[in-house]
């Protein structure tokens, strides 16, 4: 059974996304031991509440120093004994201590093929406002390791989107959400659940079914 947290900063909807597939059996061999958000009214929170999940709010705001919240924080996660966190539109940069103690055990959904529209400052509407800008005809998204960079650790799975006419970044984020990370956050937790992803040299491989 892999013990799963997942860390929100706004609505919530691919946790909620994980919840309903966890549900459905779509995710299998995984357990949600928590939901932890930085922002206390997130509506992630009521989403975890209505399902039981066990959740909690943590903000670097109420530290008096960002080294006291990384230790408050890593102590929360810890305290869940998570095999794996999966972050889910988390916006607060992972402590290194917990990258480290967590190595290839923490995934992030990026609403871009990466590397396209990542990296710093790259996140929610403004990817998609840069993916307009840029005029790309397809856009997507990226379930990833986190390492110590930003939207650089191993690729696990990536989904695209077309663009379509007229598209505003609002009209293009709610089609990335639906078409592509409401359905490859899921995937990947089972995929993880069930020993389907190794990493080689940095590299995932998808081990196939043997039948
Ligand atoms: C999603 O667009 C995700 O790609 C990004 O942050 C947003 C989170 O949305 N990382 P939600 O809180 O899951 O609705």
């Amino acid at each position: 059974m892999l013990n799963i947290v997942v860390l929100v900063s706004g609505g919530g909807t691919n946790l909620q996304a994980i919840i309903d597939a966890a549900s459905s059996g779509e995710i299998t061999n995984t357990r949600i031991a928590g939901v932890i958000s930085n922002n206390k009214n997130a509506y992630a929170l009521e989403r975890a509440k209505n399902h039981g999940i066990k959740s909690l709010s943590i903000s670097p705001k109420d530290f008096a120093s960002r080294a006291e919240f990384n230790k408050s924080f890593l102590e929360a996660v810890d305290g869940l004994k998570p095999d794996l966190l999966v972050l889910a539109g988390f916006l607060v940069v992972i402590p290194p201590e917990m990258i480290e103690r967590y190595r290839n055990r923490i995934i992030n959904i990026h609403p871009s093929l990466i590397p396209s529209f990542c990296g710093t400052g790259y996140y929610g509407l403004k990817v998609h406002e840069a993916a307009l800008a840029r005029g790309v005809k397809v856009v997507g998204a990226t379930v990833h390791f986190v390492d110590e960079g930003t939207d650089t650790g191993p690729i696990i799975l990536q989904k695209a989107v077309d663009v379509e006419k007229g598209d505003t970044p609002e009209t293009l984020q709610r089609r990335v959400m639906e078409q592509a990370e409401w359905k490859i956050l899921p995937q990947a937790i089972d995929m993880l659940a069930n020993g389907k992803v190794k990493v080689e040299s940095g590299v995932v491989k998808v081990v196939e079914d043997d039948n």
